[in-house]
């Protein structure tokens, strides 16, 4: 496979502007998830292929009386894992995207452990990026309760800090195995919902609040079957953030139904008893 000379002058051109310094993100990315949430840490460089001299390293930072801690190594073809530490064993996946030049971290099951600073480093023949991100683990559910045929208010709050320009927030329902249902969708200002399930059409409403950072959900005409736990994600250019929330959907009258169900019943069983 010979490449083409305007291939070089490309690559070329696109070298002498990437390699004297190195590049560094100077913003720091801040991400905000829930425990057990699988996330994922985005890195890029300019990567095209696994070449020999590609190197990876994912690090937590600590103090600087401490090591960091590897997180993910990749060197020669291969991950390097030897020296990962023991609280990221088994729950770390690197992921390249070719396309966008992207090699990013998938971190399983985070706890409150992995809170802190993450640092991403790129070495190829091409240069040197470096990226941090902020990970904070919050675990705050809300709790939300509606009675049937109710509208229900699933508040979802993003920091303020990230900027509302480009925000896209989603809003699920989590299933079982992972099959989460889609609630409603938000992208660039509008509601977004080509992918949203039969069961919320026409039912969901929100509003972005620009000042007081909510983007929150209302749920019209709520039955049993919309109980279950919600998750609010969202994110732009400068970070992304996981809320979840607990609706349970509970009929004052529905307990005293079955309180005098429960009463006639037995009293039948007693008169029957009685008579025999
Ligand atoms: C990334 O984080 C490290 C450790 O906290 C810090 O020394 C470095 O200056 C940061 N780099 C950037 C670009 O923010
Ligand atoms: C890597 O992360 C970036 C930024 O979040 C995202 O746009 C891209 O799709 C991700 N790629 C993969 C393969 O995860
Ligand atoms: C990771 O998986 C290996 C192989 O299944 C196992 O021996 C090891 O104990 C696991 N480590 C942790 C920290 O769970
Ligand atoms: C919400 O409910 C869950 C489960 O009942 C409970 O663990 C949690 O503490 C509650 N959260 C709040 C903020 O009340
Ligand atoms: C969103 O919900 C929160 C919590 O219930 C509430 O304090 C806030 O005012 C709501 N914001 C909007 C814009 O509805
Ligand atoms: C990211 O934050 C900066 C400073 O807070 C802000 O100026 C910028 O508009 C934000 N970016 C987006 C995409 O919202």
């Amino acid at each position: 496979m010979a490449a083409s000379p305007g291939y070089w002058i490309f690559w070329l051109s696109i070298m002498m502007y990437l390699t004297p310094s190195g590049h560094s993100e100077d913003k720091t990315l801040e991400m905000i998830a829930a425990p057990y949430e699988t996330i994922v840490l985005p890195c890029k460089g300019l990567i095209q292929s696994v070449t020999e001299d590609l190197h990876v390293s994912w690090m937590k930072m600590r103090a600087k009386t401490e090591n960091n801690l590897l997180v993910y190594g990749f060197e020669k073809g291969k991950p390097t894992n030897k020296h990962q530490a023991y609280q990221f064993q088994n729950r770390t996946e690197m992921v390249f995207d070719w396309s966008g030049s992207w090699v990013n971290l998938t971190l399983k099951d985070v706890t409150e452990l992995d809170s802190g600073v993450y640092q991403c480093q790129i070495y190829n023949e091409y240069g040197h990026w470096t990226q941090n991100i902020t990970l904070s683990i919050k675990d705050k559910t809300w709790n939300v309760t509606a009675a049937p045929h109710e509208t229900a208010h699933l508040p979802c709050k993003f920091p303020i800090k990230f900027g509302t320009d480009d925000l896209h927030v989603s809003w699920v329902k989590m299933g079982e195995k992972d099959k989460n249902l889609q609630v409603y969708g938000f992208k660039k200002q509008k509601p977004a919902n080509q992918q949203q399930v039969s069961q919320f059409k026409d039912r969901t409403e929100s509003d972005l609040d620009r000042s007081g950072g909510w983007v929150n959900l209302t749920l019209k005409d709520v039955t049993e079957m919309d109980s279950g736990i919600y998750r609010c994600q969202g994110y732009n250019a400068n970070g992304s953030w996981t809320q979840n929330i607990l609706l349970y959907i509970e009929d004052p009258k529905g307990r005293s139904h079955i309180f005098i169900i429960a009463s006639v019943v037995v009293i039948l069983i007693l008169v029957t008893a009685f008579v025999c």
